[in-house]
């Protein structure tokens, strides 16, 4: 490999395979970590350390997409910390971590863990550059999915704000800044449209053909305060990116049946 050479973590899920896609597009090497090690990828895994200083031998810089939120803290804080450790080891020279919109505001456990990963990343002597997203259109999506599971009504929480944005543009940017020099953390980047999880719903239901109604349910407790209080939303700030494409382009593009 020469010497911008990347490794993306994650490189097999929804973000991460458009990194690396977009990386090879570009004209860089590109070695994807996965605990499979599945052809096309090198094996690797961020809760036990495995496999993590052979994978990033000759390695310049990382993209760090790599996330369990079912296990954040063994994958995202102490596996952040390890690799952080084996790429200070490898000499790495710019390190990129993708985080959260509102990790600060919002007291989730994962968005707990997220927090810690990025002052792991801050702390860390490797170069390093992170962007906070918002949910991608495809997590959107899932999540109704999963809602529209029950019969006749599709409930959803009263009120919780999102910024959803398209993954692809949330990976270009990536791209562009792990091909850049190390700058700390950048802007926030979001979509288009802040919208409410109930007009996200009717959007859905109305692409998908369904004749259902949504149901707003109100939830209690500071995680839901927080997504009322749009925790999850981009905050006009300098240096801030806005995706272009918006929910409805989402859901006509997926719905279609193709590109199915
Ligand atoms: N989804 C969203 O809406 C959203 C929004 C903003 C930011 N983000 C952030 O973007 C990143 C990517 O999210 P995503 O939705 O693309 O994730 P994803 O599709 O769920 O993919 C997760 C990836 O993590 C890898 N992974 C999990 N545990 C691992 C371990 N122990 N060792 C090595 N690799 C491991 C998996 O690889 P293998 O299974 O091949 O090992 C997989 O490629 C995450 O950091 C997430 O917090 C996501």
């Amino acid at each position: 490999m020469n010497a911008s050479a990347f490794l993306v973590t994650g490189g097999t899920g929804s973000l991460g395979r458009l990194v690396a896609g977009g990386l090879r597009d570009a004209g860089h090497d590109v070695r994807v970590l996965s605990r499979s090690g599945r052809p096309g990828t090198v094996r690797g895994d961020l809760s036990s350390g495995e496999g993590l200083d052979e994978a990033l031998d000759s390695i310049n810089a990382i993209v760090h997409c790599a996330s369990n939120p079912r296990d954040a803290r063994r994958t995202d804080v102490e596996g952040t910390g390890r690799i952080l450790r084996a790429a200070k080891r490898s000499e790495v020279s710019h390190f990129v971590y993708v985080s959260i919109v509102g990790v600060d505001r919002n007291p989730l456990a994962y968005y707990r863990a997220k927090l810690d990963a990025e002052s792991a990343v801050k702390r860390s002597a490797v170069p390093w550059t992170i962007l906070r997203a918002t949910q991608f259109h495809g997590f959107v999506f899932g999540m109704l999915e999963a809602l529209n599971r029950v019969p006749l009504l599709v409930p959803v929480p009263k009120g919780f704000l999102f910024q959803p944005v398209d993954a692809g543009e949330v990976a270009s940017r990536l791209v562009e800044l792990s091909l850049s020099e190390p700058v700390g953390r950048v802007g926030d980047m979001g979509g288009p449209e802040i919208r409410t999880a109930a007009s996200l719903a009717r959007a859905y239901l109305k692409a998908t053909g369904r004749r259902k109604g949504v149901l707003k349910v109100p939830l209690p407790g500071k995680t839901a305060r927080a997504a009322r209080e749009g925790a999850q939303v981009t905050r006009v700030a300098p240096g801030s990116v806005l995706g272009e494409a918006t929910w409805e382009e989402f859901l006509g593009r997926t719905t279609d049946p193709k590109h199915r």
